[in-house]
Formats: C-alpha cells, structure tokens, sequence
C-alpha cells in the first residue's frame, strides 16, 4: 500500500504535502517524492528513505511559489526501494503518483516499449503514467486520456495526475484503491485518507469507482465513465486533527492501546436497543435477519482473522451457530462449501486489504449473503458488502494493530449475543448482561490493567535477550497467544511461536531449553489444570514462564516465574484484559529494544496487493 495526496488552491502547496506525507508514512515508508508545478513547469523531488530524507533534499533545493502539488509515500510491490523507482513519474507530459498495482502492467510496457517508450524504473507506475500519455498524445485531453488508459489496465488504482500545459489542475481516479477528496478555505485536496487532510480541513467527498475528477482552485467536477458530470456529496468528517496524533503518547501504538476503553464503548453502544437488548437496526439489521443465518464463515488476514478465532468461540458457544475461520488469501484456493444460510463476515481494519477483498468478491459471486466488519468508513470493503457494521475505533496509525482488533473481538462479542437472543438461545437477562459487560466492565477492566506498565516493562526486559519465544493457551486463549505472538513478531523482531498449549508435547517442546520464555495465558477457569501441566512440562525443561491468569485462581508460587493476574468481572474483561496485557508487553519490548514501534520494517498498514 502507498499513500498519496494532492493540492491546489492559493496557498503554498509543499507544506501542505510534507505535512499530508508524514501522516500518510503509516500506509509506506520506503520512498517519498513530490511533483509541484511552478508557473508552466513541474519539478520532481523524490528519493529512497523517509520524509526526513526529502526534507533534506528540499533543503538544498527548496521549491517555492507552488499553488499546486501532488505527493507519493511508498510502499515497494514492483521494483525495489529507490530513488527512481520512487514517484511521482514522469511519462511525456504526463506527471503521475499511484497507489495500487496495475496487474497487466508487463504486457503494457512491452507494447509501449515497442513504440519506442524508454522506462527509467522497474515499476507498474511508470507504465501506467506512459500509457495515459500514449492516449493524451492522441486525443490531447486529460479526461478522455486517462479514461482510454485505465480502460486498458488490470488491478487497482488511486492516481493523482497532473498534465503539462494544465496549470492549478490535478486529476484523479480510483478503481480498487481509495481516494477521498476535500474542499478548504483555500482549495481543493486529494488523499489516499482522510486523516492526511484534517491539518487543513473536514470536509471530503469519498470518490466512487471509476470516477473521474478534475480539482482546480475553482472548484471540482466529477465525471461518470458516460462523461456525465455528478455534483460532489461533500460530507464533514467526525474526526479531529488530534485524532491523528500522538496525544502526548511516544508512539501511535502506545496511545491506541491505551484509547481501547473507549473505543469498545464507542463500538458496542449503538447496537444497544431501547431496553439494553443488542440491536443492529442502525446498521440495517434487524433480528429477523439474524434468525436465518444457519452457518457462519469469517474470513480475514492477520490480526482480523485472529479476532475472528475469538468470535468463533462465542458465536458457537453462546449463539450455537456452526462457525469457520479462514485465512483471506487461502479463501478462494478451497472454496468452502456454502450451504443455503451460509453468511460470509469478513473483517478489516483498513477495509481495503485485497486478500480479505477478493474472499468477499468470491462469496458475492457465489451468492452468498456477506456482512463487513470495518473501521475505516466508505473503504471498498465497506461498500462492497451486502451489510456493513462500522467497529468505530477512529483512525489506526500504528501499523500494528491495537484498537482495530480489540473493536472487532467487540462487536462479534456483540452479533453473538445478538443471534443467540434472536434465536431464543439466551433469554433477556443473559443478552443484557453480556451487553453490560462489554460496556462496564471491559473499559474498566482494561483501564486497570493500563497501570501495570512495570510488571509489562519487567517481563520485557526478560524476552529481549531471547532470539525464541514461545506463547501458549487453550480455547480462547489459544486464539490470544496468536495474536500475542503476532505482536511481538511484527514489531520487536523477536521470533515468536503461538501453540494450542496441550500440543507442544507433540514435537515443538524439543526446542525448549533452559532459558526459553513461555508466556502462557489462561483466562478459562476449567482450562486452567490443563494449561497448568503444560506450563510444568515447559518449567521442568527449564522454561521462563510467565503466566497471564485469571485473578480467581489460585496460583502457586512454584508455577510461573512471573505473574499478572487478570480482572474477573466478567468473561469478557479477563478476555480483553489478557490482549491488553500481550499488547503491552510487545510494546514494552519493542521499546527496550529502540525498534520503530509505529512502522516496523517491511510492513505496512493495509496490504492492498494480493
Ligand atoms: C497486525 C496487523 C495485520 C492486519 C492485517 C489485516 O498487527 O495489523 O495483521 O490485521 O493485515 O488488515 P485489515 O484489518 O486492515 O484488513
């Protein structure tokens, strides 16, 4: 995933696209560049690196009195980190910066290349802005140019455009990729997310598939792929700059763990009813519906199928509903089968990642009801699903995910309920009390557990040291330590292995020896004698242990080397408490180790490359 962004109007266009990149840096961080016109002229300032590295170029090279802008931060899918491989791209007079893939990109460069195209980079970018000026050089106007070349290209795509000879104009597209755009006091904005425009303004318009606009400091015009022209529905986004900020926080990470109390109220209280029963009619869902759904398949990537591995256990055990967890980029290679009452959810934080994109296109082609988890509003998988349940966590900065998985653990927490009390499993008493708990007693639950940053700190100085480290549980807790172990991979470089605790003897305790840390979590009382022998098993090969417990047990002092005890208030803020716990102590240990807590290496936010 890349990020973009665009300007023009009356002010100085560089700031504004320096500050936009910096936000957007979450989405890619491995080249930045800008193209920003100058009277009739367009200068190009890109390079391999950070932000920090173009600030020092435009340093040296500053560019002054531009009104009109676009920029690119990068993350590599063709062609490797580099300064030419960097965008924007220059094509004839074409100037282009893209977020995306263009699929058949080898097949159009070699046409291209046959009439004579030289290509400076090995990226799809660089064709796609050849292709749209092979067409410009024809039919000499921008709209009809990029209608023609995107017609011929396969993929996804969010272009920022700017032609030669069009001063104060830029133009974008989008199929498959996001685009918002956004009117201020002085002038008009493009970005891949709104957040990298709230410095300057709220109010955006999301672009819809295919559509074309032209953004001049006069205003915009969109144009549907008939050449008609639609009025903007501009819109006033809830968000504030500071949401984009850190808050006082060290990190992005740091604060979003910490905004998880909130964000769990903000997630659960509107599919509250009247009389505190669950209710999704504010998502267009009405108990009815919830009634005829007879199988559930969940399909997700990384932390959102984790999450998904939480709301199997309750749905099927509160609710009665068989239930499936699939990985979005195996989804369509062993198509599943899909009885009449099969419903497909998929879950995603970025509401763009293309592996979970493509399961939910595969089911619809299927004809299958689907219904979306997200965050991130009007995003393609928002919009594509048959129904949408919003998780409303507020925008996720840090690459790693925090709020966006503890919300989606929440609101299927909450459809659980939902179907069992539609269906008559559970009466109205039980459906309340689960409602209640995720409402109390999970933020205060989780509050407390926000305190215990030394004990995460002491645990973390014993992993640092370690090059393996192991997370186990069972049930429930099986589908934490995933997570957990995911956490602690992705942003302290530490490998870290999740095993179903009463599987480890089958093989993987050989790799245990003296010294090696075993965290092992138990939020299940009727687990926790299992889960206890295991720990012995891994203590008497001489394990480090850690044990992350419910409160309400007993422990000996001889079973764990170290202990957190968890609040017991209801199932569901032991649960919560334990992922923040395994939130905590990746962070802590990232942070002992100085890694780059907020963009770990090679990763970005949303993949939207399948
Ligand atoms: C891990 C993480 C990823 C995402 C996954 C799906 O911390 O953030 O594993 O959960 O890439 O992303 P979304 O939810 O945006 O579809």
């Amino acid at each position: 995933m890349c990020g973009i962004i665009g300007y023009t109007g009356t002010s100085n266009a560089l700031p504004k696209m320096m500050k936009g990149l910096s936000v957007l840096e979450y989405r890619g961080y491995d080249s930045v560049g800008v193209a920003a016109q100058r009277g009739k002229e367009t200068e190009i300032m890109k390079c391999k690196g950070r932000i920090g590295a173009l600030e020092e170029k435009l340093r040296d090279h500053p560019i002054e009195g531009s009104h009109c802008a676009i920029g690119h931060t990068r993350w590599a899918t063709h062609g490797g980190p580099s300064d030419e491989n960097a965008h924007p791209h220059r094509a004839g007079e074409v100037i282009l910066v893209h977020n995306g893939i263009i699929e058949n990109y080898k097949e159009l460069r070699a046409e291209l290349a046959d009439k004579g195209v030289a290509f400076l980079s090995e990226t799809d970018t660089e064709v796609a802005a050849a292709l749209i000026n092979d067409c410009y050089a024809v039919s000499r106007d921008p709209i009809k140019a990029i209608r023609s070349a995107t017609a011929r290209m396969k993929g996804a795509f969010a272009f920022g455009i700017l032609f030669d000879g069009h001063v104060g104009e830029v133009y974008v597209i989008r199929r498959g990729s996001p685009l918002i755009l956004a009117r201020g006091a002085d002038g008009y904005y493009l970005a891949s997310d709104m957040t990298a425009l709230l410095p300057f303004t709220r109010e955006y318009c999301a672009m819809k598939e295919n559509e074309i606009a032209r953004l001049a400091p006069d205003g915009v015009r969109i144009y549907l792929s008939d050449q008609t022209e639609v009025a903007p529905d501009w819109k006033t986004t809830t968000m504030t700059p500071e949401s984009a900020q850190k808050g006082g926080y060290d990190h992005f990470m740091l604060k979003e763990i910490h905004e998880q109390p909130q964000a769990v109220v903000k997630s659960v209280s509107p599919r509250v009813g009247k009389t505190g029963l669950p209710d999704f009619s504010s998502d267009g869902i009405e108990a009815d519906f919830w009634r005829g759904v007879k199988s559930i398949q969940i399909v997700a990537c990384g932390s959102a199928m984790h999450a998904g591995l939480v709301g199997i256990r309750l749905i099927e055990d509160l609710a009665k509903v068989p239930t499936t967890v699939h990985i979005a980029s195996e989804y369509r290679y062993h198509p599943p089968i899909m009885p009449d009452g099969t419903l497909v959810v998929v879950i995603s934080q970025s509401g763009e990642t293309a592996d979970t994109l493509a399961a939910l296109r595969y089911a619809k082609e299927n004809g299958v009801p689907t219904l979306a988890i997200v965050n991130a509003v009007e995003t393609t998988i928002a919009r594509e699903a048959d129904r949408r349940i919003y998780t409303y966590a507020g925008p996720e900065i840090a690459v790693a995910t925090t709020k966006g998985y503890c919300t989606q653990a929440s609101v299927l927490w909450m459809i659980a309920a939902a179907i069992a009390h539609a269906t008559g499993r559970i009466s109205d008493e039980k459906a309340r009390e689960v409602v209640q708990s995720l409402l109390c007693d999970v933020p205060a639950a989780m509050e407390q557990m926000l305190s215990r940053e030394d004990r995460y700190r002491k645990i973390a100085r014993g992993l640092i040291d370690h090059e393996h480290v192991f997370y186990i549980g069972r049930g429930v807790d099986y589908a934490l330590s995933m997570e957990a172990a995911l956490k602690l991979k992705e942003i302290s470089y530490i490998h870290c292995e999740a095993y179903a605790a009463g599987e480890l003897k089958h093989g993987t305790i050989s790799l245990i020896e003296p010294g090696t840390p075993v965290l092992a979590i138990s939020t299940e009382k009727d687990l926790f004698d299992k889960t206890e022998s295991n720990i012995r098993e891994v203590r008497s090969r001489g394990a480090q242990v850690t044990l992350i417990c419910r409160s309400d047990i007993p422990v000996h002092q001889e079973t764990a080397d170290e202990l957190i005890s968890l609040p017991v208030s209801s199932d569901a803020a032991t649960v919560f408490s334990a992922l923040l716990a395994i939130q905590c102590i990746a962070y802590e240990t990232a942070s002992l180790l100085g890694c780059d807590i907020d963009r770990p290496r090679n990763l970005a936010k949303s993949v939207t490359v399948e």
